[in-house]
């Protein structure tokens, strides 16, 4: 029974670290909010601090929602339906940071980390899908809404989990929302591209 109060709680405060805030702010004294995009992530962290800082955010972001589920999924004796509670917990603490005056990321690396977790196939496919239309637009939230659409649409054909297959429905909705400037900005042709300097 106490895993039912444990695990949300752990699960949002593992996400709730804001990895890209703070290698940023650690390595150039930069307020991530403040440049590029604005958002919280790997992609804008990139854009602050180059390749190794998008792989080094990517990565702690990822590795925050994975390291929880993998332990939770593998060595505590709790339930499917509470697996889900954790995954939901933690990207609400990812998106809705309490460290931030809960202005968090857009939940696509701790998104990657929770279905390394629960979906691996299924995400290794969507993450193909991802470079491809990262390698024709070099638009990252066109990848990764496309890869997100892509993972939905997998998890319903390729597993009868249905706790999964709407879990992963309303991330997939959530992530769409939380790119809702960076789709008006592709569809005026305004949306920053790789490589391209920040201001
Ligand atoms: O993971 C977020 C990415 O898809 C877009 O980030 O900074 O371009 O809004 P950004």
């Amino acid at each position: 029974m106490i895993y039912y109060i444990l695990i949300p709680f752990i699960s949002y405060f593992c996400g709730a670290v804001p990895f890209s805030y703070l290698l940023v702010k650690g390595i150039k004294g930069v307020d991530i909010r403040d440049v590029g995009s604005g958002n919280v992530g790997a992609t804008n962290a990139g854009r602050v601090l180059g390749k190794w800082g998008f792989i080094g955010a990517f990565l702690l972001d990822m590795s925050k929602a994975f390291i929880p589920l993998f332990i939770f999924l593998n060595y505590l004796p709790i339930n499917n339906t509470l697996i889900l509670v954790s995954a939901v917990c933690i990207i609400i603490g990812h998106t809705y940071t309490v460290f931030l005056r809960f202005k968090g990321g857009k939940g696509v690396a701790t998104g990657v980390g929770i279905f390394l977790a629960l979906s691996p196939l299924n995400l290794f496919i969507a993450l193909i899908v991802f470079l491809v239309v990262i390698g024709a637009f070099r638009m990252v939230s066109l990848g990764s809404v496309t890869a997100a659409i892509t993972l939905a649409v997998l998890v319903w054909l390729r597993t009868d989990w249905l706790g999964l297959q709407l879990f992963t429905t309303l991330v997939v909705l959530f992530v769409i929302f939380k790119h809702r400037s960076n789709i008006r900005r592709i569809i005026e042709g305004k949306e920053s591209k790789i490589g391209e300097k920040v201001g």
